[in-house]
């Protein structure tokens, strides 16, 4: 009898998932194995909730957005009973083998599996945060900086047109890369991350000296993980007990400040999730693809508790517990690139 692969994809959608899917399962089914869709991310094992998914299924989703099997950021670590039901539904599907596809909630819940249960699971790096160690890049990353560094373009107009300080509010939790990728990409004149703390004098005063020096307009790129005064949150988690960091105004809060401090016009956009929207970009899509295949031949030599990553131009294996044990911030010398072009 043939074996048989489960596969979900949990936490925040992102583009590129459809596209691990789609190489999973062709590498899978080429080397006679069966694929399981779980859908809904890990709450699938739980209920569960699962469907076959052969090369038919995946034909044509490379450069669909989203997921076709569904996510949610379930966790059966923070529900009771949850973890024993994910053990007797994979077993009672007849399941040689998982990949999770997702972010430090997804993986770490696959690292606990594989370590307290060991559930023969592989993983597969996907955040447009970046924030995975492990890993030099996560698909779907490049997505996001595409779609915010187009942003910033469009937004260049109105702020020249109309001499303004734009502020632009990105996602990426408590890392700053998307900040600080597409602020490099759109020639933001302030970045500001969550790796470093917010000095609301030092802003203003780059705005000032930029338009004491002839320039009318400025563009302020801020991650929504930034601590600002007066930009709390009211206590509302996620599921893996994450803060909503989105619903604390980091951009208005910042946008006030900048406006009554230095008396410039000042607008504020939040670009919120059109940056997990849409299609993957070329390069996210081959990422995808790769890690798909390494973690579907990773299954096949049955190298369990590993995770597909990107080291260099190489796609490697590595610890899913490594991947999964701190978060991976922006090093100086990337800020110090941005800093560069402030003011
Ligand atoms: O992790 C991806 C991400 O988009 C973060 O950048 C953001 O903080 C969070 O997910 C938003 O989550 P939700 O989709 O639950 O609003």
């Amino acid at each position: 009898m043939a074996k048989s692969v489960g596969i979900l994809t949990g936490g925040g959608d992102c583009p590129g998932l459809n596209a691990v899917i789609r190489a999973v399962v062709r590498r899978a089914d080429a080397a006679g194995w069966d694929v399981v869709a779980v859908r809904e991310g890990w709450r699938g094992l739980v209920e569960p909730i699962f469907e076959d998914l052969g090369p038919q299924q995946v034909s044509g989703i490379l450069p669909r957005g989203g997921t076709i099997i569904g996510t949610s950021r379930t966790n059966p670590f923070k529900l009771e009973g949850a973890v024993e039901r994910v053990l007797r539904n994979f077993s009672d599907r007849g399941l040689d083998a998982l990949v999770a596809i997702g972010g430090e909630d997804t993986l770490g819940v696959a690292a606990r599996l594989f370590a307290e249960h060991q559930v023969p699971v592989v993983g597969v790096p996907k955040t447009i945060d970046n924030d995975l160690s492990g890993t030099d890049y996560t698909f779907g990353f490049d997505t996001a900086v595409a779609i915010c560094t187009e942003a910033i373009d469009r937004l260049h107009t109105t702020a020249e047109s109309h001499n303004r300080v734009m502020v632009v509010e990105v996602m990426g939790r408590h890392t700053g890369w998307i900040a600080v990728h597409s602020g490099i990409a759109g020639g933001a004149d302030v970045i500001l991350i969550p790796e470093r703390p917010v000095d609301f004098d030092e802003v203003c005063n780059e705005i000032a000296s930029r338009h004491a020096n002839g320039k009318n307009f400025s563009i302020v790129v801020v991650s929504e993980g930034c601590e600002l005064p007066g930009a709390e949150d009211k206590g509302e988690v996620d599921q893996f007990g994450h803060r909503l960091l989105a619903k604390r105004g980091v951009g208005e809060r910042l946008g006030e400040e900048i406006e009554s401090r230095t008396g410039y016009e000042t607008r504020v956009t939040v670009l919120g999730h059109i940056q997990r929207g849409g299609s993957p970009t070329a390069r996210d899509r081959i990422l995808a693809t790769r890690f798909g295949l390494k973690a579907a031949d990773l299954v096949v030599e049955g190298s369990f508790g590993q995770m597909a990553a990107l080291r260099g131009d190489a796609v490697i294996a590595v610890p899913l517990a490594e991947a999964t044990a701190e978060l991976k911030t922006v090093p100086l010398e990337w800020y110090d690139v941005a800093r560069t072009f402030f003011g």
